[in-house]
């Protein structure tokens, strides 16, 4: 079973998904963590972040890989850490943007999602990049909540410098960011984690073969 969770920055994905594909038992696949590999590789070799196609290429001949411990490595380092820093945040919807990166990233988004079960996040997953799959769920939250929670994972940056790179964002991801006709919809704004999970979960077992 594919289980696909999309929303914006903030909404609770990953947590969600994180905890949700432990539960099950299923991989657990951080696609924005591909796109923010990419751009850290970009940057440290000095990339025009505006060059699609160089960035195509550089993905291509530069696979990500996601391990079983939720590590991300590219071009052989890890990179887990670092790409989770503000610097990153501020530009990575500009390399996401570019059509020739998003066709390789969905076509190895793809493969992966092949390998069996999985939670996989993203923004595109439910509309584009496995729109068979069997369970959809478009998370989102009222931007107060989003921020608040960004700022709890980046304290260092301050609120209101906070507030400004989400709403930047939340404006550039816009056209990747429309929920799948048939996703399920879920405000997290006052829901904790463990009642989404259970929420999704209960879905997924319903659509599980008896
Ligand atoms: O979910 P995140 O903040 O880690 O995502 C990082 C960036 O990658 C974000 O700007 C949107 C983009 N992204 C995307 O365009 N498509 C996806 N499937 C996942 C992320």
């Amino acid at each position: 079973m594919i289980v696909a969770i999309d929303g914006p920055a903030g909404a609770g994905k990953s947590t969600v998904a994180r905890r949700l594909a432990e539960r099950l038992g299923y991989r657990y696949l951080d696609t924005g963590a591909m796109y923010r590999a990419l751009t850290w590789l970009a940057m440290t070799r000095d990339i025009d972040l505006g060059a699609g196609e160089k960035l195509g290429a550089l993905a291509d001949e530069n696979p990500i890989a996601l391990d079983e411990d939720g590590r991300v490595w590219i071009d052989d380092t890890d990179v887990t850490a670092a790409i989770r820093k503000s610097r990153i945040d501020r530009v990575v919807p500009v390399v996401a943007r570019h059509p020739a990166v998003r066709a390789i990233m969905r076509a190895r988004q793809r493969e992966l999602a092949e390998v069996g079960d999985a939670v996989i996040e993203g923004r595109d997953i439910g509309t584009v990049v496995c729109p068979g799959a069997d369970v959809k769920v478009y998370l989102n939250a009222e931007r107060q909540t989003r921020a608040e929670r960004r700022l709890a994972e980046r304290p260092e940056i301050g609120a209101d410098a906070l507030a400004t790179d989400l709403r930047l964002r939340d404006q550039s991801d816009a056209e990747r960011m429309m929920p799948a006709d048939d996703a399920i919809q879920i405000d997290t704004t006052e829901l904790d984690v463990e009642d989404v999970v259970s929420r999704i979960e209960q879905l997924v077992r319903e659509r599980q073969p008896a």
